[in-house]
């Protein structure tokens, strides 16, 4: 026996909190498969491991896209939650519980580490100027300032830096500054903001960092940070604000990253809390043994390597074990991009293809390492198609029909070829590590060699030739079961990657694909009729999805939404200019949606019945992303009313519906205020 037993472990793991405003897309969920298969594979060798995560739901962004939903924060996050939810149930990501930063949880928690760390004497407050926006009365976070850059001049730059010239620089220094949130002119205004002092932590950070299993090109970056020195860190924002109150004032508020990552605490306590058995100071006191991991991306290695150990040492709880970044996802080699399809959300990938392609191609490019990953996406259906498919599944499917059919579906009483098999269970140890490491690229590299090594031993022993001589029964039998056991070990060291395929395999085989059932071959075992368990990649279904990624506003199906300026969202480029007296054609009247239905096999478009005030008029507008039929029905809408009737797919198109918004689910109607009537004139 080749297994090396370890003591049970304590494990707590966490995936960063994904913002409560927008979708998951295939980007996030490289962190959350890497997190999945890590935690799955843990739990697979016995360990006690638990996974948590929560929605990001508090800051600027999310306040005032809620504004502009016209709804409360509280409500657009729950239903950001949900669908959160259903993304990652759907992708086989299994927290052991997601949570919100929003929740009771957090703000204890939130408030005992500030207040820890005020008693300890590591907060202070300083007056600071900010811009501030007089229409809207709000200080303007950086992203929400707009203006001429101060080193070149170009135009319509960011609040931080230039995309012109590279320049970076402060909200304050921009030429001709203009708040995104409602075109005002930013004024400077003075305000007291309170800080957290990190620079009394370099020395524990110098040492966390060189005691801990940290990755080295992160150990490397917290170098290059240590050497241009730490400063004092912002921790409050003044109201408006969706968040927490700083304990003690009554317009001021946690920074969302602040309490973001004390998610992780609240979520692990709310799970605590549905479970009496796990026991919640073992994973958080000072001098816990327990492990602690946070799996995040490389873009957010400082709050998690600087600002999060020392806000714990600060306030007197455990420090993280450690944390592992990983890259970004490019997609083709570019950068994931809406108009050429490649930023393709979770739910549209579920929509054409499954999760566990993705999971498997995920976990076999993935390394310790913090690089990029590329999805190319040919070599994405190759790889699945020659992998899972050609290699894995085809052990089962040429074996299964002839126990079933001629051993009444059981195998044989001993196991043949012992040399085989040991070579198998004998690589659990290095697929382990592996495993352990992160290294899942090389992990699935052993695996698709033996998977080799299977298919060779069925191909030398042919089977189906075997068959025809009666006299070679048993031996039919011994190659079979020899086929079979070679493919239970392979689909058990592949259960963390793939465990729905694991699922299938365990109704088929008839047992649980446990880390010790490795050691075990099945004899004198019946076993199940076997069904197919993956259909190939087909490339017509990733074009589909590609197609369905792209922009919305595509002409064929969607009418351009005219972009709302005051939309920190809108930032698309202005299209060409045009006379006063082409714009003077455009007839622009409210109509009352009276009906709204979904459109078969349209990927993108809604059916509107528009009432004109005694005309009724049908128009195909390309909204499904953003909106439901019933949540239509009755509103008040502006429509463009002498636009040609266009002859679509599905019928004609009798105009066109304005709606503002970069696209997807961040699309909204215009909506005009109460008193509009239906056919009355827009100016
Ligand atoms: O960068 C992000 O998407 C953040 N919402 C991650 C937060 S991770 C943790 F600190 F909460
Ligand atoms: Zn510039």
């Amino acid at each position: 026996m080749t297994a090396v037993t370890q003591p049970t472990r304590q494990i707590l793991v966490t995936s960063a909190l994904p913002y409560a405003n927008g979708p998951i897309h295939l980007g996030h969920m490289l962190e959350y498969i890497q997190t999945d298969i890590w935690v799955r594979f843990q739990k697979l060798r016995g360990h006690e491991c638990h996974y948590v995560c929560a929605d990001d739901a508090h800051g600027t962004p999310i306040m005032l896209k809620a504004q502009q939903l016209g709804i409360t924060p509280e409500e657009m996050i729950d239903k950001v939650n949900a669908e959160h939810q259903q993304d990652f149930a759907d992708f086989g990501v299994k927290f052991d519980n997601f949570h919100s930063t929003h929740s009771d949880e957090n703000r204890h928690f939130a408030e005992l580490i500030y207040n820890r760390l005020n008693d300890n004497g590591f907060i202070s407050t300083k007056v600071i100027e900010q811009l501030f926006d007089p229409e809207k009365q709000m200080f303007l976070p950086d992203r929400f300032v707009k203006g001429d850059c101060p080193s070149c001049g170009s135009e319509d730059q960011n609040g931080d830096n230039c995309d012109s010239c590279g320049a970076t620089y402060s909200p304050t220094e921009l030429k001709n500054p203009r708040s995104v949130v409602s075109g005002a002119t930013p004024v400077l205004k003075e305000s007291e903001h309170y800080f957290f002092e990190l620079p009394k932590f370099e020395g524990m950070l110098k040492e966390w960092t060189r005691s801990g299993s940290l990755q080295s090109e992160m150990a490397n970056k917290l170098a290059e940070w240590f050497e241009d020195g730490l400063q004092n860190w912002d921790i409050s924002r003044d109201a408006p604000y969706f968040g927490f109150n700083i304990p003690g004032t009554t317009d001021k508020f946690f920074y969302v990253w602040l309490d973001a990552p004390i998610g992780y605490i609240g979520s692990f306590k709310n799970l605590c809390d549905k479970n009496p058995d796990i026991d919640f100071d073992a994973f958080w006191s000072k001098d816990s043994t327990a492990e602690l991991y946070h799996f995040i991306g490389k873009d957010i290695i400082y709050f998690h390597s600087l600002f999060w150990p020392a806000m714990l040492e600060g306030a007197d709880i455990r420090k993280p074990t450690s944390v592992y970044a990983h890259g970004f996802v490019t997609v083709n080699g570019a950068k994931m991009s809406k108009s050429k399809g490649t930023f393709i959300k979770a739910r549209t990938y579920l929509e054409h293809l499954n999760p566990e392609y993705l999971r498997y191609y995920y976990g076999a490019k993935l390394t310790s390492k913090i690089d990029d990953l590329d999805l190319n996406l040919e070599d994405f259906a190759q790889r699945v198609n020659s992998d899972l498919v050609g290699k894995v599944i085809n052990i089962a499917s040429r074996c299964a029909g002839f126990i079933t059919k001629k051993f009444d579906g059981t195998l044989a009483p001993t196991v043949s070829e012992a040399a085989l098999i040991e070579e198998f269970i004998a690589a659990q140890n290095d697929i382990a590590e592996l495993y352990e490491a992160r290294d899942f690229s090389k992990a699935v590299r052993q695996i698709m060699a033996l998977a080799d090594k299977a298919n060779q031993y069925i191909a030398d022993k042919e089977p189906w030739q075997l068959v025809k001589d009666p006299a070679k029964a048993d031996e039919v039998q011994q190659v079979c079961s020899v086929g079979l056991n070679l493919f239970k070990i392979l689909t058990t060291y592949l259960k963390p990657i793939t465990p729905s395929l694991a699922e299938q395999v365990e109704a088929f085989l008839n047992v649980e694909l446990t880390w010790d059932s490795i050691n075990h071959p099945l004899t004198n075992h019946k076993i199940n009729k076997f069904k197919a368990m993956m259909q190939r990649v087909d490339m017509k279904h990733i074009d589909a999805m590609v197609d369905a990624s792209k922009d919305s506003l595509q002409p064929a199906e969607v009418a351009a939404p005219v972009l709302d300026p005051n939309s920190p969202l809108a930032q698309d480029p202005i299209a060409d200019e045009i006379s006063f007296d082409d714009f003077a054609k455009i007839d622009l009247r409210v109509a009352r949606i009276s009906k709204a239905d979904h459109v078969k096999g349209a990927d993108k478009l809604l059916r509107l019945e528009l009432d004109l005030g005694g005309e009724t008029r049908q128009v195909f507008a390309g909204i499904k992303s953003a909106y439901q039929p019933e949540q239509l029905e009755g509103k008040m809408t502006v429509m463009v009313a002498n636009l040609a009737p266009r002859k679509m797919r599905f019928g004609m198109s009798e105009g066109m519906v304005l709606a503002a918004g970069p696209g997807g689910e961040d699309l909204w109607i215009l909506n005009p205020e109460d008193g509009a009537q239906p056919g009355m004139r827009v100016k």
